[in-house]
């Protein structure tokens, strides 16, 4: 297999905590910025900023930050849930409901009627002991050109963050993306703490370090490529790979 496709498999989500005596260090930093600058981003607009949080006063700010989910969120999150690993494996899609706070996965603890305090948590929770977070911001006031309601911006943004991530992998660094930082009301208290000029925004923020402890198995699932690839019409399937299985561990089954 080539090795970046290795890379692309083994690239996952670090929600344990980081060690905190062992933080990235400034050459490691530069080859994860090094990989945002030659993302490619439509018309090479570059149509980013990285913000680099690494002082405790500033994440302890951070972490201060008050987070209420939205029962929008709740709800849509909910949908793409699984409450077994076997339930999981036959999905293909979605999460694993133990991965998140209970209070998130019982859809009576947001009605509301219910208490709402359940539903509030503050960005320390997500940054935890995080020695080092990254904030990507973009122009609000700027699209990239044609592109109304600007998603091809967003796509680049999205591979600003697939390079980082990538890279953070082969190097053996935890990653985190945490994109709470561009909600609403969160993002505003962000930009505060951060003296972000008014007409940016956030695009999303990881926490990045090198994890305390081994990555625990788990299921991780991906749709079957008969299941997403069409054959020069949509819906013909006469493409024929060997179906992938599923197997424990880090890596996606095959
Ligand atoms: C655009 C984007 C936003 C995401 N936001 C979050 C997030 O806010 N919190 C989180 O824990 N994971 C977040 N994730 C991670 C996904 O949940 C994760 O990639 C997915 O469940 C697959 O798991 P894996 O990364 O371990 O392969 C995000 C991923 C992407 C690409």
């Amino acid at each position: 297999m080539p090795r970046i496709l290795e890379v692309i498999r083994d690239r996952h989500s670090a929600r344990g905590s980081f060690d905190p005596g062992c933080p990235v260090t400034k050459p490691e930093l530069k080859l994860i910025l090094e990989a945002a600058q030659w993302a490619p981003t439509p018309s090479n607009m570059q149509n980013f900023e990285i913000v680099i949080v690494d002082d405790k006063t500033q994440l302890e700010a951070l972490g201060k930050i008050p987070a209420e989910m939205s029962e929008d969120f709740l709800r849509e999150n909910y949908a793409q849930l699984s409450f077994s690993e076997a339930e999981l494996s036959i999905k293909k899609t979605g999460m694993l409901a133990s991965t998140f706070p209970p209070a998130w996965t019982n859809p009576e603890a947001w009605s509301p009627d219910s208490d709402a305090t359940s539903q509030l948590t503050f960005l320390g929770v997500s940054v935890r002991e995080t020695p080092l977070l990254l904030v990507v911001l973009y122009d609000g006031n700027k699209r990239a050109p044609g592109s109304e309601g600007d998603p091809l911006g967003h796509m680049g943004l999205g591979c600003v963050l697939e390079n980082m991530w990538l890279i953070s992998e082969s190097l053996g660094i935890g990653f985190h993306v945490l994109t709470v930082f561009s909600d609403g009301p969160v993002e505003k208290q962000v930009k505060s703490v951060l003296h972000v000029a008014p007409h940016m925004k956030i695009a999303f923020a990881c926490s990045l370090g090198h994890p305390l402890d081994p990555p625990a198995s788990y299921v991780r699932v991906r749709r079957d490529l008969e299941d997403f690839v069409h054959h020069n019409q949509f819906g013909r399937k006469d493409i024929m790979w060997k179906t992938q299985r599923p197997r424990n561990g880090r890596g996606v089954a095959g």
